[in-house]
């Protein structure tokens, strides 16, 4: 089924086309949403640009379109509003026959509210995640993971084939010191590297820095191991891969608490191809010589002293850059991969860095017309005063403890809000650690993708599990509430008579409706502008639109409405409701718990 605003889309085209006898394909129809109610659903603002192409009155121009507007079963008559607005207003009939269309669940887990898949399905690779494995996993890492995943997700419900791609700080001089301390603490290792323990990587790292800072003879040793591992020396390659592998198991200790499914394809993985990628930088003549680092001049990018700032893709000691291992993966992604979109979920400090990268793949050539490269910074998480956040100590808080903390505190939370009810109070443990695992995670994704993705953020426990506002546990509640409305009155949605049709009446039930219906929409807005938080948004305004069709005062009867064919309607839209927040919280990769 095709979005409304796609239809409302065609239709107006059609009517541009009709009325100005112009060829469709020139024709920007300019569908939004309203942004306010008064102005209806939807809203066209073509009039005025076309007015200006054609010399003719905006509002002449807007009152041809509507002449020949062909759009009778899904609008009342469009208003012609200010300069030449034209305002759409959808018909509840339109509304409920669009809501009859969408299929029963066929299970939990395949429900697609009868969303199609697209027609054009895209290979995306999404670089997210990407940790340096000399170090535990912290909090800046948390974005990269939740918005990767999330975008992930939304653009493989539309169909698309995704690599969710982990690229790893895997390689490079600090594995030098690393894998020489841990040759020097734990050389049995050397013969076994499957017996290889680092409960603790941060203080295994910082321990190997003060050594390395410390003792000139180990820094030497970290050194010449550094050779050895770029000539992949087998004894020193073996421990290499020991370390990776732990560190990759801590890793992904964390992704499977957060639910998220990753390919780790690290640095090292690209390290046989770097020399080649030189050379074809050097045979389109785009590398230039410069204190004996190797690198290209790039249109554009200057230093602050206004000198040109170059791209290093081979440094003087002939060991390369982090850029020539990005360029080597973005040439994989797209040579290799057939990638036709990429986006870098990176910190937006590293902004100019994927500028760069973008501008020398497009300047050697890789980057076909049909290509999209996207960075997608981010801003940090900081703490409540706006300072990065840390430990006590002033350390990186890590994502281990982050999620146990969350795990405690919405444990608290939940036990707290049940106290005095006597359902929920009755809850026994293994429910009550449900439910908590469902809303600590939910509340960090939630929170996370909530705030638009390029601004700082500050990170606050109380405002995350607020049981109240646009955050996971009222999502999450709100889900459950509309679910237990059919377990009170022992109804089961699936055996609703599917053919059965909704009735729209009241103001509260129309509202819902609409929303509902939306959904498919705000959904492929996302999978085009990739902004997780309309998602949010768009829960949010559901969740309380169902809140107003809910309540005693200004609502409807529901389980007690009469006639029948009403209370019918009525409950398949409360089943609506809740298939859209629990489709659309599995979009932003948080579970629903039936009960809360
Ligand atoms: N490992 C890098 C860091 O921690 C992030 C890598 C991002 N991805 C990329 N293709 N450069 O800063």
């Amino acid at each position: 089924m095709q979005s409304t605003i796609e239809l409302l889309k065609q239709r107006v085209t059609a009517a541009v086309a009709a009325a100005f006898n112009l060829p469709e394909a020139d024709v920007n129809p300019r569908v939004n949403k309203s942004q306010d109610e008064k102005f209806g659903d939807y809203q066209s603002n073509c009039a005025m640009g076309l007015a200006k192409q054609l010399g003719r009155k905006p509002r002449d121009v807007a009152q041809s379109i509507v002449d020949h507007l062909d759009i009778d079963e899904i609008c009342t008559p469009p208003d012609i509003a200010g300069p030449g607005f034209i305002n759409l207003t959808l018909k509840p009939a339109f509304i409920a026959g669009r809501l009859a269309n969408i299929p029963p669940a066929p299970n939990t887990w395949e429900d697609r509210l009868g969303i199609e898949k697209t027609t054009d399905p895209q290979v995306v690779a999404i670089d997210m995640s990407s940790p340096n494995l000399a170090k535990e996993m912290h909090v800046g890492h948390v974005r990269s993971t939740i918005i990767g995943d999330c975008v992930a997700r939304i653009l493989e419900f539309e169909g698309h084939h995704v690599h969710r791609i982990n690229h790893v700080g895997d390689w490079g001089t600090q594995f030098g010191m690393l894998l020489a301390y841990l040759r020097r603490t734990q050389p049995h290792v050397l013969e076994n590297p499957d017996e290889l323990h680092l409960d603790d990587l941060e203080r295994f790292y910082v321990d190997a820095k003060a050594l390395y800072d410390a003792d000139p003879a180990f820094a030497d040793t970290s050194r010449k191991t550094v050779v050895e591992l770029q000539s992949q020396e087998p004894t020193v390659m073996a421990v290499w891969r020991a370390f990776c592998f732990e560190s990759l198991r801590h890793c992904h200790e964390i992704y499977d608490r957060l639910d998220v499914r990753l390919e780790d394809r690290g640095e090292s993985f690209y390290r046989e191809m770097l020399p080649d990628i030189i050379k074809r930088f050097e045979d389109a003549g785009l590398a230039t010589e410069s204190d004996g680092a190797l690198c290209v001049f790039l249109d554009g990018f200057t230093a602050k002293d206004g000198d040109p700032l170059p791209m290093m893709i081979r440094k003087s000691d002939g060991g390369y850059n982090y850029a020539t291992t990005d360029l080597a993966a973005i040439y994989h992604r797209i040579e290799t991969l057939k990638a036709t979109r990429i986006i870098y979920l990176v910190g937006i400090a590293q902004k100019q860095h994927f500028e760069m990268l973008f501008t020398a793949a497009r300047k050697i050539g890789w980057v076909a017309d049909a290509v999209e490269l996207v960075h997608l910074g981010f801003g940090n998480l900081c703490s409540a005063d706006g300072s990065p956040f840390k430990t006590r100590e002033g350390g990186a808080v890590k994502l281990k403890s982050l999620l146990d903390e969350a795990f405690t505190r919405a444990k608290k939370v939940i036990v707290e809000s049940a106290a005095g009810d006597e359902r929920r109070s009755a809850f026994d443990d293994a429910t009550v650690d449900e439910i908590a695992a469902a809303v600590s995670v939910g509340a960090i994704k939630y929170f996370d993708l909530s705030h638009s993705l390029s601004n700082d953020y500050k990170f606050s426990w109380d405002t995350m599990l607020a049981l109240d506002g646009n955050t996971a546990p009222y999502m999450l509640y709100a889900y459950a509430r509309v679910r237990s409305i059919g377990r009170k009155a022992g109804i089961d949605f699936a055996a609703l008579p599917a053919g059965a049709p909704y009735i729209l009446d009241h103001e509260a039930e129309i509202r819902l409706a609409k929303t509902v219906l939306r959904f498919a929409e705000v959904v492929d807005q996302i999978a085009a502008d990739l902004r997780p938080n309309l998602l949010t948004d768009y829960l949010y305004e559901l969740s309380r639109a169902f809140s107003l069709f809910y309540d005693r005062k200004h609502g409807v009867r529901i389980i007690d409405a009469e006639p029948e064919a009403v209370r019918t309607s009525r409950l398949r839209l409360c089943d609506l409701t809740a298939r859209t927040l629990r489709l659309g919280l599995s979009l932003l990769g948080i579970k629903t718990v039936e009960q809360m």
